[in-house]
């Protein structure tokens, strides 16, 4: 489809605030209005077909409407062509000098409001073509969804019962209690965008969904509802995320999105491929405000044949380990700047994973005549599987840390854990470059992610790190849990001061290995002091390359040399 490959404006003009009921008696008639053209564009796939299906939803009269807008007759209405009805909606069409009747600005609003979801809609409707059609004579695997909701006491905002937080804005959340789909079936074939390109060594990332952002880019507008439609690679992925939930949006509005993958096994016929998918969920609708939900990552594997006829092994899963791994933003005003909540949670599991290998539908006997893979008894055929033989492999844990290399550059640097980076320090007679924050510093779940696109990827840092420091970081929990629960007083002590010099959302620190702060400062207050105005990025844009220094970077430079100015002097010589 012809509007498939530019992505739909994002329906900025949301933002008018016509959240109040409006008068009954238009409303009805534009209610009825945009079903019809909502529903044909729902139903309009194909000719034929599409149009008795069109009839059917849209009767003889939304059919008439729908066809006089298609000018070019192919069932489905582009932008172009939606525009006519748009202007007459919002009011922008250019007026008779007799016309009297002026809307009433709220009603204006919101059928403005109207219009933009009903033309992302006719937008994203396109869907349906991107169905995964199946195949009588190739093989298909059952794919089953786990899925415990998230626990509510986990978010912060529990703490005082959600006082101040409207019911209608976790609804969605509340809603959503089991997996939209808990078992589906894909072809083999589809999996065929997790094969690594030509000549892809073991262990060297490549990008299934390359990220689209960057520094100038910035982000994508929260103000959405539904996700684009998905194309190419991502279709697979947007359908496997679906059986979680209804939208699913397979690229992120924050860097880094997409989804990365490396080969961790190589047999004479197959691959064993992990992957890492950052991805997010809206869980409102309209007429409700939207409500970003973020698992950390979604990671797993794959083992398929080389020319992904056959898959032996699939999984896919949100990481549990840690005592946070959601991040989730709702807006509760029309400002998409000014009324926007966070608060990070747990969710327990969200898991698909393959009943067992793909297996063909039918099977041919020595004479050619298709038999059925199930017995006259209902039972299914055994399948027999040959081993497989690999003969390069690379541990999870190294592929694990390449993706996520991958992912986040400045993870070239090692970040170790809370305890070991202190008793590290101190037999290297080292300094401690400590993160302390909210939110993971390494998934999406994050307060941190404006740090650690910035400063701590680029080279002049990575190396003075590398060089100077022992690298940590942690989450507040972590440590409170260890200040409340060690019985190793030591290791009390340490949590403790470093909470001491906590102030929220993240504070950067330089410690001495016995846990002594020398140094530190506060990510909003680091966030201030360097943000740079629009037209500074202006002015700067052409020298960026050669001459200029991030005022960031810089600005962590000098931190990190003061840190070494107070703490080196310290160090037992
Ligand atoms: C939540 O579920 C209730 C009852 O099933 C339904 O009325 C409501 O619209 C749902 N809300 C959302 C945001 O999905
Ligand atoms: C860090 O230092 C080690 C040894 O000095 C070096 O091998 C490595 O490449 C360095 N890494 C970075 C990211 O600078
Ligand atoms: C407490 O923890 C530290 C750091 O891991 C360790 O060196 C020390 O031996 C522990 N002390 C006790 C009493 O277990
Ligand atoms: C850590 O060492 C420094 C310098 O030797 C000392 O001033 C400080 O009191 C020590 N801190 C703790 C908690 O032992």
């Amino acid at each position: 489809p012809g509007n498939a490959g530019s992505p739909a404006p994002a329906p900025a003009a949301l933002q008018s605030p016509p959240r109040r009921p409006a008068p009954r008696a238009r409303l009805a008639l534009l209610g009825a209005l945009l079903a019809a053209v909502l529903a044909a564009s729902r139903h309009s796939v194909g000719q034929g077909p599409a149009q008795e299906s069109a009839l059917k939803a849209l009767g003889t009269e939304g059919l008439f409407l729908f066809s006089s807008l298609d000018t070019d007759q192919d069932m489905r209405l582009s932008p172009e062509e939606f525009k006519p009805i748009a202007e007459k909606l919002t009011g922008t069409e250019r007026r008779d000098k007799c016309s009297t009747t002026e809307l009433h600005p709220q009603i204006f609003s919101f059928l403005k409001r109207c219009v933009l979801i009903l033309l992302w809609s006719t937008l994203t409707a396109s869907y349906e073509e991107e169905e995964l059609p199946l195949n009588p004579s190739e093989e298909t695997l059952t794919i089953e969804a786990r899925f415990q909701p998230l626990l509510p006491e986990t978010m912060t905002k529990s703490k005082d019962g959600f006082l101040g937080v409207s019911r209608l804005a976790l609804s969605g959340l509340r809603n959503w209690t089991t997996a939209a789909s808990p078992s589906a079936v894909f072809a083999a074939r589809h999996f065929r965008p997790f094969l690594p390109p030509q000549g892809q060594e073991l262990g060297e990332p490549w990008w299934i969904i390359p990220s689209e952002l960057s520094v100038f880019t910035g982000y994508l507008s929260n103000n959405r509802f539904y996700p684009p439609p998905p194309k190419g690679k991502e279709v697979i992925i947007h359908r496997l995320l679906s059986m979680f939930h209804p939208r699913p949006f397979v690229k992120t509005r924050f860097a880094p999105q997409g989804a990365v993958a490396c080969l961790t096994a190589v047999s004479d016929s197959y691959y064993t491929v992990m992957f890492r998918i950052h991805a997010e969920f809206q869980l409102s609708e309209p007429p409700d405000f939207p409500f970003w939900f973020s698992p950390g990552q979604f990671t797993g594997h794959i083992i398929l044949s080389k020319d992904a006829t056959h898959i032996r092994d699939f999984r896919l899963f949100v990481p549990n380990h840690r005592s946070l791994n959601v991040d989730m933003e709702w807006l509760y005003g029309a400002s998409e700047s000014s009324s926007m909540e966070v608060d990070i949670g747990y969710i327990p599991q969200m898991e698909l994973e393959a009943t067992g290998p793909s297996v063909p539908s039918v099977i041919l006997d020595e004479d050619g005549n298709m038999i059925d893979s199930r017995l006259p008894s209902g039972e299914p055929l055994q399948f027999v599987f040959e081993e497989i033989r690999w003969q390069q492999e690379l541990s999870w844990e190294e592929a694990a840390r390449r993706l996520e290399v991958a992912m986040y550059p400045f993870k070239k640097v090692t970040y170790l854990p809370f305890i070991e980076a202190f008793d590290r320090a101190k037999a290297e007679n080292k300094l401690v470059h400590s993160i302390l924050l909210w939110g993971a510093l390494d998934d999406q779940s994050c307060s941190g992610r404006t740090l650690r696109e910035t400063v701590l990827e680029s080279s002049p840092i990575l190396t003075l790190l590398n060089e100077s420091f022992i690298s940590t970081w942690s989450l507040v929990k972590e440590l409170e849990d260890l200040q409340s629960n060690q019985e190793n007083t030591s290791l009390r002590q340490l949590a403790g001061l470093h909470l001491e010099k906590y102030s929220f959302p993240v504070e950067m620190m330089i410690c001495l290995p016995n846990g002594t702060v020398v140094h530190h400062i506060n990510a909003n207050y680091f966030l201030d002091i360097t943000s740079m105005k629009p037209e500074d990025i202006e002015d700067n844009i052409f020298s960026f390359s050669s001459t200029f220094e991030d005022p960031s970077t810089a600005t962590y430079m000098q931190f990190l040399k003061e840190g070494l100015r107070l703490g080196l002097p310290l160090l037992e010589s």
